[in-house]
């Protein structure tokens, strides 16, 4: 890493960049991430996976999805740790317990998103994942990263793709998994959370001004990756 030391919209100095991308669920964040987090170094944080653990949480006891006193009540008492694992997506440590296979399950991913509606409960996270990154060196995926949690990101990247092919991979890696959903259900859940995650009142998803916007349908993974890498590249040799 060998960014220098650079003031930032927010008057902190951060030793490395924070490099933010945002989008839909099934447009290949999370390869995307981790591939930039090897290449470079960094970090990876996946913001998601907060929320999903939130909702876990909630899922296990008595608070319902649309009660936010009773989310921020759980969310004051509640200690999330993201493990950043090189190859690998993070370890999610909810209250000490390894959740980490089960936030990925299908009620849990739908739960997540109607957690995330709420200001308060976003206002939460937000808080946790600045002081994550704050020194730097970090790829943070998520919905609002661009927009709300840096926006003084050193790269931001929007990464898109066309709803039928971020239902097929979605679709493709639950068949993988073992698990036989219909194409059709998995393309009606994903449209349905991402309609739910643009339309929200609070930081809905949606490109920061300044975002590179990628489109994976028009691209591999492979040529996402190599154009995202040369845009870091591209910051990192010029100083900022
Ligand atoms: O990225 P993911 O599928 O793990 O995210 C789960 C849900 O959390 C998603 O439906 C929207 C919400 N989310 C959010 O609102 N803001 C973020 N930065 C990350 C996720």
């Amino acid at each position: 890493m060998t960014a220098p030391v650079e003031p930032t919209a927010s008057g902190t100095r951060r030793l490395h960049p924070v490099i933010a991308i945002d989008g839909p669920a099934g447009a290949g964040k999370s390869t995307l991430a981790s591939h930039l987090a090897r290449r470079f170094g960094f970090l990876n944080l996946e913001t998601g996976a907060m929320y999903r653990a939130l909702a876990l949480k909630a899922l296990e006891g008595t608070t319902a999805l649309d009660d936010e006193s009773s989310l921020m009540r759980l969310a004051e008492t509640t200690h999330i740790v993201l493990e950043s694992r090189p190859n690998e997506s993070n370890r999610v440590l909810l209250d000490g317990a390894d959740v980490t296979a089960r936030i990925r399950e299908k009620d849990v991913a739908e739960a997540a998103s109607q957690v995330s509606v709420h200001p308060r409960v976003r206002a939460w996270m937000v808080e946790r994942q600045r002081a994550m990154g704050a020194r730097g060196g970090v790829v943070m995926e998520g919905r609002d990263i661009g927009t709300h949690v840096f926006p003084d990101a050193e790269v931001k990247i929007f990464l898109d793709a066309a709803d039928a092919v971020r239902g097929e991979r979605r679709f493709l890696q639950d068949a993988a998994a073992g698990k036989a959903p219909t194409q059709e259900a998995v393309l009606a859940a994903v449209r349905d959370r991402d309609a739910r995650d643009r339309n929200r009142a609070a930081s809905p998803l949606q490109p920061a001004p300044d975002a590179v916007h990628l489109d994976s349908s028009s691209m591999t993974l492979e040529e996402v990756c190599a154009r995202a890498e040369a845009l870091v590249q591209e910051k990192i040799s010029a100083g900022t």
